[in-house]
């Protein structure tokens, strides 16, 4: 029971990795609030872990007053905040930059690196009042390296980054760790979408040549990401901040 007592709040909690990380979490005893923009698949996921200690708020986390009204909920329902998850995030349009338009853009910023500044600007402050806490943010892969035809993605998980140093020095002195997960590729809505993106009709031809590009021969399950996600929410990595951890069967190196 890693998380007894915790209360940790997540975002993107309806699908994927977030789905994945509130499983394990309520496993290990915390208190959980999930949150994300599809309702129905919200209410379905905290339906499906059933526990009196799990509720769920929608959520955009782009939007200033519904990010502060998420974590408002969480600290009103729970009383407290130990750790955040800042896992929502979109991967836009497959394409070239010069053939992209400004609107998907602006989207995938608004999404993953507004919607990260906004859940730390609200997050911290209810976490300092708690005593201290743990953040964790989902970059990726994308985020340490470059890539073609994914430059909005990319490059915001690579602002993330960014985010996660400068939260982790302004927090260190409220005893709150910052942190980023960095999976490379997961067995998720969002591989099938981009493995359709940059091979229309051909998706899993692109996916086995993904598999054969990676280390370990294969995408992670949303389980292993998730595995990280509480080392690093928990008190085992009471010394850990400032850090990239990468789950990308060895795709970095
Ligand atoms: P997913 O698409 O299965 O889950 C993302 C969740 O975020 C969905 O439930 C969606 O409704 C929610 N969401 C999207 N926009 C939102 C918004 N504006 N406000 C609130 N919720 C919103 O994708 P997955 O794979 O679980 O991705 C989770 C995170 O992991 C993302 O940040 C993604 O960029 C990152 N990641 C995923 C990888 C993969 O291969 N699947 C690899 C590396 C990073």
């Amino acid at each position: 029971m890693q998380l007894k007592n915790k209360v940790v709040l997540i975002t993107g909690a309806a699908s994927g990795i977030g789905l994945a990380a509130a499983r394990r979490f309520a496993a290990e005893g915390a208190s959980l609030m999930l949150a994300d923009m599809d309702e129905k698949a919200l209410r379905s996921a905290a339906g499906e872990i059933g526990s009196q200690a799990v509720d769920s708020v929608v959520v955009d986390v782009s939007n200033p007053e519904q990010v502060e009204n998420m974590v408002r909920a969480t600290v009103t329902k729970f009383g407290r905040l130990d750790a955040f998850i800042a896992n929502a995030g979109i991967e836009g349009k497959i394409g070239e930059i010069v053939d992209s338009d400004v609107e998907n853009f602006d989207q995938v910023m608004a999404v993953n690196v507004r919607g990260v500044w906004l859940g730390l600007k609200y997050a911290i402050g209810a976490m300092r009042d708690s005593g201290g806490g743990s953040i964790v943010i989902t970059s990726s892969g994308a985020g340490v390296k470059g890539q073609p035809n994914m430059a909005p993605y990319n490059s915001s998980k690579h602002a993330v980054i960014g985010l996660m140093r400068c939260a982790a020095l302004e927090c260190a002195q409220y005893n709150i760790r910052v942190n980023t997960v960095n999976p490379g590729a997961v067995e998720t809505r969002m591989m099938r979408s981009i493995e359709e993106g940059f091979a229309p009709g051909s998706g899993e031809t692109f996916k086995e040549t993904l598999h054969a590009a990676t280390p370990m021969g294969r995408y992670a399950r949303p389980e292993e990401i998730a595995n990280m996600m509480l080392f690093l929410a928990s008190d085992e990595s009471s010394y850990c901040t400032g850090g990239v951890y990468m789950v990308d069967g060895g795709n970095s190196t």
